[in-house]
């Protein structure tokens, strides 16, 4: 036992070791594969040896799907904002106040304002103990759960150094590539895009489901500390230590003794931001001396030892020329301004997005008008006001909203309480049919190796218009288009063939039925064993299965509904593609839990809880991630929630552990 206590120790100590050097110092020494093996023995370890458990241990950032709902928490010191400038004059009045008021030396910290949500951690002996968001000030969420899942937090601290107890507070933060890549994923699943990082980033910060924030790769940087015990005087130097205990500390703060070394920094860092990783908003300024910043005080609002300078977002004045109208995938309308080329932040911007018709309409927008676009922290510039002075006489036409689909001509509908317009020919608008191709062949659903721009020679040139006459064309048909020639041709039928052998649920998730994601087809799937059972289930019985609710469930009577569907999923069975789970999976299915639905709450020892969900959902029985009077059984491992369990008492739900549960199905 000894023996296997050390080794538990020296893998947790090594993988946090890894974890650091990969998330916060960005200089990963081990290759992925070796870290996932030794992360598979500790989780082996743990699960064998549950009494050696640790929720600090580097396992528990996978992030459980336990669902929990946010606990409001007081902050024991109020999260203050920061009085905003724009300008370099507003910082010299900052700083001579400053020097007033002090009537001493002073240096000021300039450091990066980042754009994300902010957070605040207490740690208490050097663990992580509680992670709580701004909210109103006074009080916010405890988000510990999910804030656990980024791998940049320390969980322990690193050293002997630091205070017994101490709250820092930070930036929590979507780096670009990872709202460019969770952007892309969201428009494959039809999900509405994120329109900036700090949304992506607070928005995955109150998920219920901390599986999801695991997936999304957040990162976290720390700017100030708070206690009764911190180790200097100096805010600066305080961060410093901070970095020693692990911390990710932005390496680019610096302490300034004059006011030119402030405008220095802000004039460089007006330029050299766009390089970082994350997204920035301004520069901020504190007084280094926390004695100093003590004397200072605070305002109501904020305190008197820092301000934000924001940098300018970058404006620009250019004529409207005329507006287009594109249609996406799922046939979503976007409008879209088309400028008089412009210099914006170094590229020349000629489109910009005008999302809407009501946002159209508060622009009171006219063809010939100088419009200002606006590059902020979103990917396509906007057009965020009229210059309605520069409108010549000769007003050019008022811009109108367009009521019919210009690919197709079809009427466009705008459901009510939304914003966006449609156009409901899903199986006969181009745009449409291309995309629903395209989607059909990614690599997550049936991975046909090929791109936009073949499937738009698939369309017109050999008139494929569904997915299913991709499984007609032949060698001669590809030998005819363009760019074209024999090898790549039969790796085209090559892929085709393979696909014929892709799970049935990613079949399903390739059909494209609106909000059926890659999950949502799992689920469906596993409910659903066969395409013929899915067709036939009624709405009451899609929404019984657990997390389908009304709107997935009445999207997919209404894909079944349309007699061009049928036909289409009747083709694809006669080409070969998998239209029922396999018998491999079949083979382990009973009902013996039929009609049971059991809520899993805790950490386990003997199987994941992944694992028991499956076993669940394999023996007919339904799997919800909350209590309520409709729960047969909870499974609960160790650690229950304590709310879960009183809730239990109170519905009278039986309580199982592992072992009861397995038993059940072995009888
Ligand atoms: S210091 C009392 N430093 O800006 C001062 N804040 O308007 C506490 N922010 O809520 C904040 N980067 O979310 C500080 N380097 C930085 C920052 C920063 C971004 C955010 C933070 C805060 C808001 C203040």
């Amino acid at each position: 036992m000894n023996e296997v206590a050390s080794r538990v120790r020296y893998l947790r100590d090594t993988l946090d070791q890894h974890n650091y050097n990969y998330y916060v110092l960005s200089a990963p020494t081990i290759p992925d594969k070796e870290f996932d093996l030794l992360m598979k023995e500790l989780e082996e370890l743990e699960a064998q040896y549950p009494e050696l458990a640790d929720p600090h241990s580097p396992t528990k950032r996978v992030g459980s799907d336990l669902s929990k709902e946010f606990e409001p928490v007081a902050h024991k010191y109020p999260m203050l904002s920061l009085s905003n400038t724009y300008s370099e004059e507003e910082v010299r009045e900052f700083y001579e106040r400053t020097e007033r008021a002090l009537n001493e030396p002073f240096d000021i910290v300039c450091e990066l304002k980042y754009d994300g949500t902010s957070i605040s951690l207490t740690y208490e002996n050097g663990k992580l103990v509680r992670a709580v968001t701004r909210g109103d000030g006074t009080r916010g969420d405890d988000v510990t759960a999910n804030v656990k899942t980024i791998r940049s937090v320390p969980l322990k601290l690193r050293g002997d150094t630091y205070p017994a107890e101490f709250e820092i507070r930070g930036e929590i933060l979507l780096p670009w590539a990872e709202f460019d890549r969770l952007n892309k994923e969201r428009e494959e699943q039809e999900e509405p895009l994120f329109a900036n990082p700090r949304n992506a980033a607070s928005g995955t910060l109150k998920q219920q489901n901390p599986a999801i924030v695991a997936s999304r790769r957040l990162d976290a940087y720390f700017y100030y500390m708070l206690g009764d015990n911190l180790p200097c005087d100096g805010h600066y130097e305080n961060l410093e230590m901070a970095r020693t205990w692990g911390f990710k500390i932005p390496d680019v703060l610096r302490k300034c003794s004059t006011l030119e070394e402030v405008f220095d920094y802000l004039k460089y860092w007006d330029v050299a931001r766009k390089e970082l990783p994350v997204a920035t908003d301004g520069v901020v300024l504190k007084v280094n001396s926390i004695r100093q910043q003590r004397n200072l005080g605070f305002t109501s609002k904020s305190p008197r030892w820092a301000i934000a300078y924001k940098f300018q977002a970058e404006q620009a004045v250019t004529r409207l020329n005329s507006v287009s109208f594109q249609v996406g995938r799922i046939g979503t309308i976007t409008p879209v301004a088309n400028l008089e080329p412009v210099l914006l932040s170094g590229t020349t911007v000629k489109r910009a997005s005008l999302h809407n018709e009501d946002i159209i309409e508060s622009l009171d927008l006219h063809l010939g008008d100088y419009v200002m676009v606006e590059k902020g922290g979103e990917i396509i510039p906007k057009i965020v006001g009229v210059d309605t002075d520069a409108r010549s006489i000769l007003l050019g036409d008022k811009v109108r909203f367009v009521q019919t689909c210009p690919e197709c001509g079809t009427k466009l509908v705008r459901p009510e309480g939304e914003a966006a317009h449609y156009c409901p020919n899903d199986t006969g608008c181009p745009p449409q049919i291309k995309g629903r191709i395209e989607h059909f062949v990614t690599r997550r659903a049936l991975d046909i190796g090929i791109g936009p721009e073949t499937v738009d020679d698939l369309y017109e040139v050999l008139g494929v218009r569904n997915v299913a006459d991709l499984y007609t064309i032949e060698e001669a048909d590809l030998l005819s288009l363009e760019r074209w020639g024999e090898r790549s041709a039969r790796n085209f039928l090559d892929s085709l063939e393979k696909s014929k052998s892709v799970p049935y649920e990613r079949v399903l998730y390739g059909l494209g039925i609106r909000f059926v994601g890659e999950t949502v087809a799992r689920r469906l799937a596993s409910a659903f064993p066969s395409m013929e059972e899915l067709q036939q289930a009624s709405l009451e019985v899609l929404t019984e299965v657990d997390e389908i609710g009304d709107r997935i469930a009445q999207s997919v009577m209404d894909y079944f509904a349309d007699e061009a569907n049928l036909i289409l999923v009747a083709r694809l069975k006669e080409y070969g593609l998998q239209m029922k789970i396999s018998e491999e999976k079949l083979s382990g299915r009973t009902d013996k839990l039929k009609g049971l639905t059991i809520v899993i709450s805790g950490t386990f020892s003997i199987h994941s809880r992944d694992e028991y969900k499956a076993m669940i959902e394999q023996n007919g029985g339904k799997n919800s991630g909350s209590v309520s009077g409709k729960t047969d059984y909870i499974l609960a491992g160790e650690n229950m929630g304590p709310s879960k369990l009183e809730k239990a008492a109170k519905l009278g739900v039986k309580v199982i552990n592992e072992e009861e549960f397995l038993n059940m199905l072995a009888e």
